[in-house]
């Protein structure tokens, strides 16, 4: 470890990582491509000195070039934070809103490099608020450095991101206790800290941790050991950083390789790409690809210009089976004698990410690794109050909030809990609508209950239940604001219906709400498992081969999308009884507008809770052109199949 650089006085000096470039630029790309890489994330504040300690970190490698280091300079002078000598935060605190508010918003990944080793660092704001932003840095994340303010000991703040940093599996831990200087360097102050913080690390099963006193502004045991501290006998951070072994845990278990790509330019050739997510794989391996179980044996590890004999976890590699199985996108390839589980039911913890809460019962698209399946949260456990690690019954999870949940795929995937492998058991949700990243999770384990619980085959089916009616069974979905007339139509519907002959049945809000959904309100997770509820009914119903009939305002995209998925195609018509709100409200035939408006009833559809048009419906009822009595006999005939569309 060299002392750090002084800084350059000649402008047109580059600020160099090595020596070697100058002399031997192959020989210096050659030895930089085989450095290992370390990511790491850095927690705290802005008042703990979190971005000075990454300013000096680039700084003492030499990673900042002389236009930055100028640009620097000058800034330190105008912000005069640092009374003109260099002020590292502003190095890092790229952003000028997070200047002027003295805080970081974003997550920022800064590259730098030493002689012995690569670094990605992940600099997230610390505040609650940004809980989402730290769990997305540390999530990729193989280190940790948790930095304390030595005046201040360990604090709330603190806890809260040894938390997540335990939850997101960071195995490498250094408190960096900052600010040695302005306690003198007193190694009790010191001291102290560190047993404070083993108490609680033990609390949330920290295991290991490596405590290290440091001064990011005269950068005392940071890149060179500090003179003021000779009580310190262990590692300063930089050879931490550099030492810390973190590949190997992952080459020493068994193999699984998600497929992220099948290679198959012609007949002759049949590839698995993907990165190996962990232990070793060599020619003549056996292996198994899950979910559908088959088994062969590994012909060839192909890269250029020369196969591998054996490759590990973390290379990206293209392999070749003895065999012909099936294998696509999204499956697992596996060692043969110890492949992973496969579930469709979890135990997860969560990390909402969106501005909307996540209601139960809502279907998002979960993505782990290269598979991408339905799912949704069936229950939520509890959340955890993240500064206090109390655990609080939750009926919604809002953004930044954290919970335990219950999970339910539409699908069997092969996984592994997130403790054994972050790969194979770290998942985001997608809204299926917006397609925004909504929440981060890892699952626990899957629930046994699944296991337990099999398809039942019955030997009548669907479609004989439906040709001795002599009908074809669906789901005409009406939906719309209160008051738009949706139950005075589709009473009207089921009569014409009946009157031909149809096996007919009509599920209204208000009734079902009498009885199956008397425990729910009109909270927006109350109506998603209103909906949720009666889409599963109605399912059922048209595998009796019944033409169902739908009343609900079903103000939400999601529930009535997940409606139309469940039921095959064709078999969901949704009709969008349109009525403006104004109309509506003037009609009121029920009194709840006025009552809505007097704010005697909370979350009143159009009022104080939204609803969300259709926007591709089979058939559009506009109520200010069609009475109830024609928009029936508009709605019989599509059924009827005597007109095709209609708009
Ligand atoms: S949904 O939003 O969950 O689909 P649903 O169709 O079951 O609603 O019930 C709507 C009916 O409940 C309305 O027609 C109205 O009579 C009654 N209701 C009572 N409170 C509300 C409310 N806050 N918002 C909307 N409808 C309400």
């Amino acid at each position: 470890m060299t002392a750090p650089a002084p800084v350059a006085a000649d402008k047109a000096t580059v600020y160099k990582p090595s020596d070697l470039i100058a002399d031997d630029i192959d020989a210096y790309l050659v030895a930089h491509q085989h450095k290992s890489l370390l990511r790491f994330i850095t927690c705290g504040s802005v008042d703990d000195g979190k971005s000075t300690l990454i300013g000096r970190l680039l700084y003492d490698s030499k990673m900042i070039f002389e236009d930055q280091m100028a640009a620097l300079e000058a800034d330190s002078r105008r912000v005069g934070t640092q009374g003109g000598a260099i002020d590292f935060a502003l190095l890092v605190d790229g952003l000028a809103a997070e200047r002027e508010q003295g805080i970081t918003i974003d997550v920022a990944y800064r590259f730098f490099a030493t002689d012995k080793r690569k670094f990605i660092v992940a600099d997230t704001p610390g505040h609650e608020q940004y809980t989402r932003n730290m769990v997305t840095g540390a999530s990729t994340a193989d280190a940790a450095v948790i930095l304390i303010d030595a005046r201040k000991g360990v604090l709330t703040q603190t806890r809260r991101h040894s938390y997540l940093v335990k939850l997101l599996g960071i195995r490498h831990v250094v408190l960096a206790v900052n600010k040695m200087d302005l306690v003198g360097w007193d190694q009790k102050t010191f001291e102290a800290i560190v047993a404070d913080y083993r108490r609680f690390a033990d609390q949330i099963g920290l295991k290991a941790f490596t405590p290290i006193p440091i001064s990011g502004l005269t950068g005392a045991n940071m890149a060179s050991r500090g003179e003021d501290s000779p009580w310190y006998a262990g590692p300063i951070l930089m050879d931490w950083l550099e030492g810390v072994e973190v590949e190997d845990d992952l080459r020493g278990q068994a193999f699984r390789m998600p497929v992220q790509w099948v290679n198959r330019p012609n007949l002759d050739f049949r590839g698995f790409c993907g990165q190996i997510a962990a232990g070793t794989v060599k020619p003549g391996d056996r292996v198994k690809s899950l979910p559908s179980g088959r088994q062969s044996t590994v012909a060839r590890i192909v890269t250029k210009p020369d196969d591998l004999p054996e490759a590990y976890a973390g290379q990206s590699v293209t392999i070749t089976l003895a065999d012909e199985i099936d294998v696509s996108r999204g499956d697992i390839l596996v060692a043969a004698d110890d492949p992973v589980a496969v579930a469709g039911q979890f135990e997860a913890t969560v990390v909402w990410m969106d501005d909307e809460p996540l209601p139960p019962g809502r279907s998002y698209l979960l993505k782990i690794g290269t598979r991408t399946v339905g799912a949704s949260v069936t229950e939520i456990k509890h959340r955890v109050n993240v500064n206090t690690l109390e655990h609080l019954a939750a009926k919604k999870l809002e953004l930044n909030e954290i919970g335990l949940v219950n999970l339910s795929l539409d699908q069997a995937i092969p996984f592994e809990p997130y403790a054994n492998n972050r790969d194979l058991g770290g998942f985001i949700l997608i809204d299926r609508i917006s397609n925004r990243t909504v929440g981060a999770g890892l699952i626990n384990f899957a629930l046994r209950r699944a296991d337990n619980i099999h398809w039942q085959h019955t030997d009548v089916s669907k479609a004989s239940r439906a040709a001795l009616k002599g009908q074809r069974g669906r789901v005409v979905w009406l939906t719309g604001l209160s008051g738009a007339g949706k139950s005075t139509i589709a009473n009207l519907v089921e009569k014409r219906l009946h009157a031909l002959g149809r096996h007919t049945y009509l599920l209204d809000g208000d009734n079902v709400r009498h009885g199956l959904n008397k425990n729910l309100g009109f909270t927006e997770e109350d109506r998603v498992e209103n909906i949720r509820r009666v889409a599963e009914v109605a399912k059922l119903m048209v595998d009796a081969g019944l033409i169902v009939l739908t009343a609900f305002i079903s103000p939400f995209r999601a529930e009535r999308r997940l409606a139309r998925e469940i039921l095959a195609d064709g078999e969901f018509v949704e009709v969008f009884v349109d009525t403006p709100l104004a109309l509506a409200e003037q009609r009121d035939v029920k009194g709840l507008y006025k009552k809505a408006r007097a704010g005697q009833l909370k979350n009143f559809t159009g009022i104080d809770s939204p609803y969300e048009p259709p926007q591709h419906p089979e058939l559009r009822i506009d109520t200010t052109k069609l009475d109830p009595v024609q928009a029936a006999q508009r709605i019989v005939a599509w059924l009827e199949g005597e007109i095709d569309y209609e708009i």
